[in-house]
């Protein structure tokens, strides 16, 4: 049988570019992606260059390499370098919209009951320091857009002042209607902020068109940069009001126009490296193809959410077609307790202790999912391996 897409055997290219143990599958890129080989030496170049004369890195050379890489990030996502930032991660980026999103008493902030815990707590800080509200809209099961969309404009009110949306959700793994979102509630004049950590590289989609206010991602997910590294894009009409939460010197650079990203740009002293391995990152992605990426993870997803389907007789949130659907999938358990601790759900241990499978176990409206993502370096035998797994641990764990 053909294997176009080369599901059946990634060891090859999981030996040659990732350092993933031998004795671990890995499922957990959604979460955690580990950072390929030619990512890591190129982070190590740039610490090491720093390391031969921090004076010279710091105060000539790097701002310019820094600028370089971001001008290459903003080629990649399609937006104009004046409008991004490289930030530590998507949660940085959202604290940072947070604090300058100026909120009154009696405002609202729109969210739904799809979105990542931490990003709750961020919001919900904003909204009680305030005295506004945070207001959640319960979705609908997708089937169609109007299944995200109608229940949030039905929970727009005149208070409404910001929308926060996924554009890939955590939990339940389901690629978000974002541009008809932003367009709808455009509208009636709300802006939006997206959370898009899951999208960068798995969705193709040109940021600078968007719509949204700010967009918040990491970039140690799915593009493969290294940990640390993400970015907040803001829409020009919004720069004005950015404020660092943490200050340090917050002057432009030398040589350059003030610019709403100065307080944030400069953090104190930092080792830029892993922003500068961003492009080690891009190019490593595109060299595989991104199409092929895309196509390969959806793929492999769809084997994934066909096997456990079967296995756990449940249906998993997201629908199965690419509009729904990317490079991961989240599949409910059967009802069972819902252990206190992450890390100690039952299935989750099960798999890493009885195979040394990591694949998370995620709590949402209080069902457990199984969540597995497919990169480059997952394939079949992966799939093989967790649905053996998972029939020894059935009748003990569920
Ligand atoms: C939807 C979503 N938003 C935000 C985050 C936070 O990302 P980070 O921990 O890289 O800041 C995550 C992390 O998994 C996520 O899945």
């Amino acid at each position: 049988m053909t294997d176009p897409l080369c599901l059946d055997d990634a060891s090859d290219i999981r030996k040659r570019f990732w350092a993933i143990a031998d004795d671990v599958t890995y499922l957990n890129h959604g979460s955690f992606g580990p950072t390929p080989l030619p990512v890591q030496e190129a982070q190590r170049q740039w610490s090491q260059r720093l390391a031969s004369n921090p004076m010279n890195g710091f105060v000539r050379e790097l701002d310019v390499e820094v600028e370089r890489a971001k001008a290459r990030l903003a080629a990649f996502l399609k937006c104009s370098p004046t409008d991004l930032l490289f930030i530590e991660n998507a949660t940085t980026a959202m604290n940072v919209v947070a604090a300058s999103f100026e909120l009154k008493p009696g405002d609202e902030v729109l969210f739904n009951d799809h979105e990542y815990g931490a990003v709750r707590r961020i919001w919900e800080r904003a909204c009680q320091a305030a005295g506004a509200k945070l207001v959640t809209a319960t979705l609908r099961p997708f089937h169609e857009p109007g299944d995200v969309i109608e229940p949030l404009l039905e929970a727009v009110t005149p208070r409404t002042r910001l929308a926060i949306l996924s554009h890939v959700t955590s939990a339940t793994a389901t690629v978000f209607p974002i541009r008809a979102l932003i367009a709808a509630l455009a509208e009636r004049e709300i802006p939006v902020v997206v959370d898009g950590p899951h999208a960068i590289a798995m969705q193709d989609f040109s940021l600078g068109e968007l719509g949204s206010a700010f967009y918040c991602a990491s970039l140690h997910k799915w593009l493969c940069a290294p940990l640390g590294t993400g970015f907040l894009h803001v829409a020009p009409a919004w720069q004005s009001k950015i404020r660092a939460p943490m200050l340090s010197w917050g002057r432009p650079i030398a040589g350059r126009d003030a610019s709403w990203q100065d307080e944030l740009r400069w953090q104190g002293t930092r080792d830029p490296s892993r922003y500068l391995a961003v492009t080690a990152a891009i190019e490593l992605m595109e060299s595989f193809g991104l199409e092929h990426f895309r196509q390969r993870g959806f793929s492999l997803a769809l084997e994934a959410r066909a096997m456990l389907e079967d296995l756990l007789k449940t249906k998993a949130t997201a629908p199965a077609d690419l509009a729904w659907s990317g490079t991961m999938v989240a599949v409910p358990l059967p009802p069972g307790n819902i252990p206190s601790a992450a890390d100690a759900d039952p299935v989750q241990m099960g798999l890493w202790n009885e195979a040394r499978i990591e694949a998370p176990v995620m709590v949402w409206n209080g069902i457990r999912h199984l969540r597995v993502s497919c990169h480059l370096y997952n394939d079949r035998q992966d799939l093989r391996l967790l649905e053996s797994t998972l029939k020894s641990l059935r009748g003990r764990c569920w």
